[in-house]
């Protein structure tokens, strides 16, 4: 049974939008056990075989509770190889914060990374939610290759 995390970070709840249509879609993957929260330690990470980031862009960048999780999972040596990694998030124009967190995952901890990441412009409407919940289904799909 794969175990998919998904973790996010949503100032004003767009992403946290995204994230609820994200775990949708993943529980359709028969057998797959999700887990949504805001907070995780570094050292939980390794108890699933895929994790999805949700991230909004502010001021061009990445939020800071997201830099400091994978700082101290760094530090702390969580082995994270070849698991599977993919991102997302709500931007207004530019959008950078969920590839930063793609190019951490495959270039830091060597994961497997679902690309390209899922970009809702602001709050996503119905389409955005069906973009979401499909994107949740492929992650599933990955991480159940992943344990297969
Ligand atoms: C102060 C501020 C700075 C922002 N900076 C950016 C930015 O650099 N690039 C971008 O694409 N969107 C930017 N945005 C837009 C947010 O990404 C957008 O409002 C998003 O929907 C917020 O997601 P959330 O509801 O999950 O927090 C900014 C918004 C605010 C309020």
């Amino acid at each position: 049974m794969p175990k998919l995390l998904i973790l996010y970070y949503s100032r004003t709840g767009n992403t946290e939008k995204m994230a609820e249509a994200v775990a949708e879609g993943a529980k359709n993957v028969q057998g797959t056990e999700v887990t949504v929260t805001y907070h995780v330690k570094p050292e939980e990470l390794a108890k699933f075989d895929a994790m999805a980031v949700g991230v909004p862009t502010y001021h061009h960048d990445m939020t800071t509770d997201i830099k400091r999780l994978f700082e101290e999972t760094a530090v702390k040596h969580v082995d994270l190889k070849g698991r599977v990694g993919a991102a997302f998030g709500s931007y207004g124009w530019s959008g950078e914060a969920p590839r930063m967190v793609l190019e951490i995952m495959k270039n830091k901890f060597e994961m497997r990374t679902v690309e390209p990441p899922l970009l809702i412009k602001y709050a996503p409407n119905q389409n955005g939610m069906e973009k979401c919940r499909e994107f949740g289904k492929k992650i599933a799909e990955e991480a159940l290759k992943q344990i297969s």
